[in-house]
């Protein structure tokens, strides 16, 4: 699904020969886009990059697409108006839809602040390839935490458009899974996750039983 029309005419699609269904046979697992969404430094990069080393460890095939990363480089001429953040998140839903394609788990790590844009992603892909997770950590904790010394600096007034103090956040209302990380331990929210992915059949049950080398801290962040 497109939300504008095409800018270029002439084009046809070309159907791959290896499809989505045998990249996943051949992975023993689904692809999948898991989206965790919350205000910057409710710990959504450190969570899915856990979540991501028990897939790994088991033998998945994962990418993480985290905030920071990505607009080093796919986003870097974004900023941070509404406009800006529903193109980032629209880039961002196109790639992980390609990762996916390829029969990858992919993780997404954005804040992603509105319900429309995020909306959006999910009615690019059938339905129970994108697994909204919510982050959910209060502004005050995040501020508490402050590892980028964002927030600092947004009560100052040296950062516009700060997401949960001049910029709105608006947390989902239906996702299919929300996390504690506000109070929870780093562990107990992987297994979460990993939980809810096994219920939902994308990746079995087998090896995932216990949480791995995932360190029993609290989140910063
Ligand atoms: S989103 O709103 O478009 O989804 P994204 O996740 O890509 O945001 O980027 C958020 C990260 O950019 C934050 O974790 C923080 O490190 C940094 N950042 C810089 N300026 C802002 C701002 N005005 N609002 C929120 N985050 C900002």
């Amino acid at each position: 699904m497109t939300t504008k029309p095409l800018a270029s005419t002439n084009i046809v699609w070309h159907h791959a020969t290896v499809t989505r269904v045998r990249r996943e046979t051949q992975n023993g697992h689904r692809g999948a886009i898991i989206w965790f969404t919350g205000l910057s430094g409710a710990g959504k990069s450190t969570l899915a990059h856990a979540v991501e080393e028990t897939l790994h460890q088991g033998g998945c095939r994962t990418f993480v697409l985290d905030g920071d990363n990505v607009r080093h480089g796919l986003c870097s001429d974004l900023a941070f108006s509404a406009k800006d953040r529903q193109e980032n998140i629209r880039r961002i839903g196109e790639a992980a839809k390609l990762f996916m394609e390829a029969g990858i788990i992919v993780l997404t790590a954005f804040i992603s602040p509105y319900q429309a844009d995020r909306e959006r992603v999910r009615a690019m892909v059938r339905k129970g390839d994108f697994l909204e997770i919510y982050c959910d950590t209060s502004i005050e904790v995040c501020e508490s935490r402050d590892t980028k010394g964002l927030y600092k600096k947004a009560r100052a007034g040296q950062i516009a458009e700060f997401t949960g103090i001049s910029s709105p956040y608006e947390a989902p209302p239906t996702p299919e899974l929300t996390v504690n990380t506000g109070a929870a331990k780093l562990p107990a929210c992987v297994q979460q996750v990993i939980d809810e992915m096994m219920r939902r059949d994308i990746v079995n049950s087998s090896g995932f039983a216990l949480v791995p080398n995932v360190p029993n801290c609290n989140f910063k962040g």
